[in-house]
């Protein structure tokens, strides 16, 4: 082990251990082959939430729940998730794993394309928008984003650093460059401020500071 996968692993010894509902809908995700975010940037997700008191919290790609848990364990106990993916089969074990969590109750799990459902959902309402769905489509989700947030609210994106992509030069694929646009949007936006954190695959947060008339 060298000094990097030392302190990687020290690092990992401050995580919030899994409880059995998250092991399981990891345990589901990997058998599905739907790529959820890994533990650390679960963690980071939880503790966003607890540190915003979020009561409502949007997830653009609900995957096999497993970041919808996290996401769940940090938030105020009153409040609810509004969690979005295209799959049915997805959105079914998505549902067995906040089932088995016991927090059905709390969870709002829309069934489609994201880019049709998130014009429908309320404005200024959400006090974190957490995107996870199509690379290509993150441009978009970000207008979305910003309409739904409440003044103060986070945005949050995860695979902004698309393993490694955004710096390779040679990669001018359509994910890698929405992603590149992405992160340049917020970066440029001053109604966002932003932070790139190299934790998983790269989490983009920023707080919603919008300018006094707009959304
Ligand atoms: C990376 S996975 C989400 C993983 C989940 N956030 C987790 O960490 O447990 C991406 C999800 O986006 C969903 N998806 C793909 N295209 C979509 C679309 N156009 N609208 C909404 N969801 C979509 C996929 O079905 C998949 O479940």
């Amino acid at each position: 082990m060298d000094n990097d996968d030392r302190l990687a692993a020290y690092a990992q010894g401050f995580l919030e251990p899994e409880d059995e509902p998250l092991r399981a809908a990891r345990a589901r995700s990997e058998e599905a082959d739907i790529p959820a975010v890994p533990p650390e940037t679960g963690a980071l997700l939880r503790f966003l939430a607890r540190v915003t008191r979020a009561r409502h919290v949007v997830e653009v790609g609900s995957g096999g729940g497993y970041s919808g848990l996290w996401l769940l364990g940090g938030m105020d106990p009153r409040g609810s998730l509004t969690t979005i993916d295209i799959a049915p089969a997805h959105q079914s074990l998505a549902q067995q794993a906040y089932a088995e969590a016991g927090l059905t109750g709390r969870v709002r799990s829309i069934l489609g394309p994201a880019l049709s459902v998130l014009p429908k959902l309320a404005d200024q309402t959400y006090d974190i928008v957490f995107l996870d769905a199509v690379k290509a489509e993150y441009p978009e989700y970000l207008a979305h984003a910003k309409r739904l947030l409440k003044a103060g609210g986070l945005l949050v994106a995860d695979n902004v650093l698309w393993h490694g992509k955004v710096v390779d030069s040679e990669a001018v694929d359509e994910d890698t460059e929405a992603i590149r646009r992405f992160n340049a949007s917020v970066h440029d936006d001053p109604e966002l401020q932003g932070l790139l954190l190299e934790i998983g695959d790269g989490v983009l947060c920023a707080v919603h500071q919008p300018t006094s008339g707009s959304p």
